[in-house]
């Protein structure tokens, strides 16, 4: 029986991705190379540094330790420069009627993200009141695939990975979910969500009793 939904954040709740894109591609035009948004997509779900790892690869650039965290530090105050201006009509579409709904059915929710900034974006676009718990990159140590996240999110809400749903828009994310025994919602592109129990576009016109009916 499903008694809690877990959500990712960026690209499920709030399209964050376009910032941090943003961000890193300033990063890289400084260290002298391009970033496409075709490359951007390697990053999804990824940890901070390991995405800068990646970045710093495509552009064929090795450097040290200390100025891998002084990259990683410069590239999170510009993002925060961008989240720090974001409003609710930032929230991607059907997602607040999603967890109205699913609030009034008395499904625990929660939020199980990599990112560290998750609590500003939360308080940016006003939808704190909406999750039981909120477990993110500040209490994990573990990356996805990793299902850390998703083990403290249900274990804070007092249910089995087998009594969760989590949605997830990362290939990363999906496979936390899978190697944590959770059932899982792939959100966008279904073929590099495969792996997913069910996939859907987007939270618009989705009914929750729908989705359950399809995973129980
Ligand atoms: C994930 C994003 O949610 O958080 C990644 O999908 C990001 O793109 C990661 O790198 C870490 O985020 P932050 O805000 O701690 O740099
Ligand atoms: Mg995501």
């Amino acid at each position: 029986m499903i008694k809690a939904l877990i959500f990712d954040l960026d690209g499920v709740i709030t399209d964050t991705a376009k910032y941090h894109y943003l961000a890193w591609r300033e990063l890289a035009l400084g260290l002298g190379f391009d970033f496409t948004e075709e490359q951007n997509e390697q990053l999804k779900g990824v940890s901070r540094i390991k995405s800068l790892e990646i970045l710093l690869e495509i552009g064929g650039i090795i450097v040290d330790e200390d100025i891998m965290e002084q990259l990683a530090d410069k590239k999170n105050t510009r993002y925060v420069e961008f989240i720090s201006k974001m409003t609710p009509d930032e929230i991607l579409p059907g997602v607040v009627d999603f967890l109205k709904k699913a609030k009034t059915e008395e499904y625990k929710i929660g939020i199980g993200s990599a990112s560290k900034n998750a609590q500003t974006i939360l308080n940016r676009i006003n939808l704190n009141s909406y999750f039981d718990v909120v477990i993110d990159g500040t209490k994990v140590h573990k990356p996805k695939p990793d299902p850390e996240v998703f083990f403290k999110a249900a274990s804070e809400l007092n249910v089995k990975p087998e009594e969760c749903i989590v949605f997830e828009d990362a290939e990363a994310g999906i496979e936390a979910a899978v190697n944590g025994g959770f059932h899982s919602v792939g959100v966008g592109n279904s073929k590099s969500l495969g792996s997913a129990d069910y996939t859907i576009s987007g939270f618009e016109n989705v009914l929750i009793e729908d989705l359950i009916k399809l995973i129980e």
